[in-house]
């Protein structure tokens, strides 16, 4: 099966040197396109910059992008796959006006956002019969009842919740939903082992 899987952050530029970012690794998205390759299925990763690629097997066809509407075009080029996984921490807004100088410091800086497309929602509207759609969801707080509206608004068949202090950790703990909204809880583990219960609860 063809899978097309986002990992990592996005970055949203401000000016040529600096960003609006967040602090997912993208070891997650890693440890799940590492275990669909191992069982011989062809994998794309779709992943924001992240410092952890020499993790990536090398059968995987990375895509590397910066920003949300990098990632989106880079999605809607492989959005044929059987399985989508996107589990990237993609930035919800982007600088509406960058500048294309470096900016100085002068007293009080104001940045206007604007919101960025969301990746899964347009994947969700767009699915094809029989494809399946995981998402993540990622709190800080009552993350089961807002990971459930998730699964319904962005016509998902899975999504996986976890809490924010997964970010940059080797270990996570998770709860997967499905659509029929019977939840299975995990113990706390390494990302590799919860790859691995992701895969063999997509893939029966
Ligand atoms: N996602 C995406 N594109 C975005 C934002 C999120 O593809 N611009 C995906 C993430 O990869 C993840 C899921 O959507 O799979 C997480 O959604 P989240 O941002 O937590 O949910 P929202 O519905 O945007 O809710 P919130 O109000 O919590 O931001």
């Amino acid at each position: 099966m063809k899978i097309l899987i986002t990992a990592g952050p996005t970055h949203e530029p401000i000016d040529p040197v600096r960003f609006i970012g967040n602090r997912s690794s993208g070891k997650m998205g890693i440890e799940i396109a590492n275990k669909f390759n191992k069982e011989s299925h062809e994998v794309y990763l779709v992943i924001g910059p992240t410092q952890q690629l020499n993790r990536v097997k090398p059968q995987i066809n990375v895509i590397q992008v910066e920003t949300a509407s990098e990632m989106y075009e880079k999605c809607l080029e492989h959005s044929d796959a059987d399985i989508i996984i996107c589990s990237a921490a993609v930035a919800d807004y982007r600088v509406k006006n960058q500048s294309t100088e470096k900016i100085k410091k002068e007293g009080t800086l104001t940045l206007e956002l604007e919101k960025n497309v969301d990746i899964l929602y347009e994947l969700g509207q767009n699915k094809r019969p029989g494809q399946i759609l995981v998402g993540f969801a990622l709190e800080t707080s009552n993350l089961i009842e807002y990971t459930k509206g998730k699964i319904a608004k962005k016509n998902l068949d899975y999504i996986v919740a976890n809490y924010a202090d997964a970010f940059n950790s080797d270990l996570n703990k998770v709860v997967i939903i499905d659509k029929d909204s019977n939840i299975t809880d995990y113990d706390k583990k390494t990302k590799v082992e919860i790859a691995t219960d992701i895969y063999s609860k997509i893939v029966k």
